[in-house]
């Protein structure tokens, strides 16, 4: 069998303190393999969303083992979790999080700023390919607001693609656009799965929208509830 590329050994998350102690994970255990399109489905505030922030290392488990592509990001040092980070995981938000000065291009070529190594033209050229591969090179000088939201979101997963990394988390990547649009986002992240061979992890509240993926988890007050 093939070395998963997550892997969530026996994750625990708590907020706050005391009484006003929230398990929002409990005990998660997963496994996922390269190039595998998983949803991740359940209604709002089962923990989703903190599942995904803690694979990608944005937030650290209570306790619990994150491994990404073999290391463990629950060990990592703050000062070193940007690049790894960078290196293995792209992530798309429901709210886009583009930076509102900036333009499509500036969005994207700001991710590749802290590699030193990148030499201009060549931080350019990646820049000019995902915005290309995602069809926005029309766009690439209009800032958000000018923007309809599925163009934003294209950006936006422009800028999850410019580093190459092997892993994409979407949460709820189409919860702010209507349904069409959602659908041709949709379409773009399965299309990157299968060209790109990235692996993704999709986390949605509307079990219709898991059609692309391989396999389904369903969650529910913070645990695993099924798998299929
Ligand atoms: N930063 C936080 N502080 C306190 N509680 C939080 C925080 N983030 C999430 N929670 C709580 O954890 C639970 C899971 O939240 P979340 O992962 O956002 O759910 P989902 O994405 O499935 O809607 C909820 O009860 C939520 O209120
Ligand atoms: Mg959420």
């Amino acid at each position: 069998m093939t070395n998963p590329i997550i892997r969530v050994e026996g994750v625990n998350k708590e907020y706050g303190k005391g009484k006003n102690t929230v398990a929002a994970l409990k005990d998660i255990n997963l496994e996922i393999t390269p190039g595998e399109f998983i949803a991740i489905v359940g209604p709002s505030g089962c923990g989703k969303s903190t599942l995904l922030h803690v694979m990608a290392g944005l937030e650290q488990p209570t306790n619990g083992r994150i491994l990404l592509d073999g290391v463990d990001v629950t060990l990592i040092s703050e000062r070193d979790l940007p690049k790894v980070r960078a290196e293995k995981i792209g992530f798309v938000f429901q709210s886009f999080l583009l930076i509102d000065d900036l333009t499509s291009y500036e969005n994207i070529e700001a991710v590749l700023w802290p590699n030193e190594e990148l030499r201009k033209d060549t931080q350019e050229e990646m820049t000019l390919e995902v915005l290309r591969e995602v069809d926005m090179l029309e766009r690439r000088d209009h800032r958000p607001m000018q923007l309809s939201g599925g163009e934003q979101q294209r950006v936006a997963i422009a800028r999850a693609l410019v580093n190459n990394p092997p892993i994409l988390f979407c949460d709820e990547p189409t919860g702010n656009l209507d349904s069409q649009t959602g659908e041709t986002i949709l379409k773009m992240i399965a299309k990157l799965n299968k060209e790109r061979n990235m692996t993704v992890v999709l986390v949605t509240h509307e079990s219709s929208l898991t059609k692309y993926a391989k396999r389904i988890i369903h969650m529910l007050d913070g645990a695993i509830s099924s798998v299929r």
